[in-house]
């Protein structure tokens, strides 16, 4: 009977079985939406990290930019900034990703990293009137499907938390850009604090890095409670910690986007995360569950 089971669940999703999704444990995957599925819509919010995760990672063959490297444009920084910018991506991003180093020890290099380019900024003098113009003439693109994405989640009332080491008011200007940012879609990420001429002073808050969001998480705990199922879409190990504010859980499902270095992370990624995107720069997947779930 549970083989008949399985094999019905299965038939509901086929686009599970393509060769780009990995699972460690496909009938459990499939329990936990069939479980999603019965307490309906009511009872799910969706954590989504922002960069590489609701944004491409590239488009046709080219990188696509973070809400940082959107910052990149000569209308807010110099020559020398920028430069140096690039210095500290290239530094910093490949420890970032390293498989070979636990979250403990990328820890103080992140901070290190996002403390260094924060300072750039602030010594840029970054106009906030600037960026709406900036972000339009970025190459920031959203995955494909994510209209389909924000829009059903919003005509079902689901909470979407966008949970992002990114910059907050570059983020936001992105989905409203693509006319998405409906009310359902609240964000926690780092924040610039302009002065009353509109000029960057500094950062609000506790800076969020890749692998700090459990910090963040245990602080902004109040915005995530009140629903027991969670949908969580991520690009990096450190994304797992973004649920880790919330209590009374029933069941949560991870998505992790492996963009990068896919060899060498696989095995990690299959062990963390419940599904695994390979080199996927769409949204179908979290979408045909949501279309299932709901
Ligand atoms: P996320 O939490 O929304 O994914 O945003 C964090 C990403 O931003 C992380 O993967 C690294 C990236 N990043 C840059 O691209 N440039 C930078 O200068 C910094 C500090 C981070
Ligand atoms: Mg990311």
């Amino acid at each position: 009977v549970l083989a008949i089971w399985h094999q019905f669940i299965k038939n509901e999703i086929p686009e599970l079985s393509k060769c780009s999704v990995l699972m460690r444990d496909r009938a459990r995957v499939e329990e936990t939406i069939y479980s999603m599925k019965r307490t309906g819509p009511s009872g799910l919010q969706v954590i989504s990290d922002f960069d590489m995760t609701l944004t491409r990672f590239s488009y046709k063959g080219q990188r696509v930019p973070t809400t940082h490297n959107i910052l990149d444009n000569r209308l807010l920084i110099d020559e020398d900034c920028e430069k140096k910018i690039k210095r500290l991506l290239n530094t910093y991003y490949p420890i970032e990703i390293d498989a070979q180093l636990s979250p403990e020890q990328k820890q103080p290099l992140m901070v290190e990293w996002w403390s260094k380019v924060h300072e750039l900024l602030i010594e840029q003098k970054i106009r906030k009137n600037m960026l709406e113009r900036v972000v339009r003439e970025s190459g920031s693109r959203l995955r494909e499907g994510y209209r389909e994405f924000f829009d059903l989640l919003s005509e079902l009332q689901v909470p979407l938390l966008i949970f992002s080491a990114g910059i907050g008011d570059v983020l936001e200007e992105v989905i409203r850009q693509n006319n998405v940012f409906h009310p359902n879609v609240n964000v926690i990420s780092n924040y610039m604090d302009f002065d009353a001429a509109g000029v960057l002073q500094a950062f609000k808050g506790q800076l969020i890095h890749t692998f700090n969001k459990r910090e963040g998480a245990l602080l902004h705990g109040a915005r995530l409670r009140g629903r027991p199922n969670v949908l969580l879409l991520g690009d990096s190990l450190g994304d797992l910690n973004m649920a880790d504010g919330l209590s009374n859980t029933e069941h949560i499902l991870t998505i992790g986007f492996l963009n990068d270095q896919v060899e060498e992370r696989k095995e990690s990624y299959v062990k963390s995360f419940d599904i695994v995107l390979v080199k996927d720069e769409t949204l179908e997947i979290p979408n045909v569950i949501l279309k299932n779930i709901l």
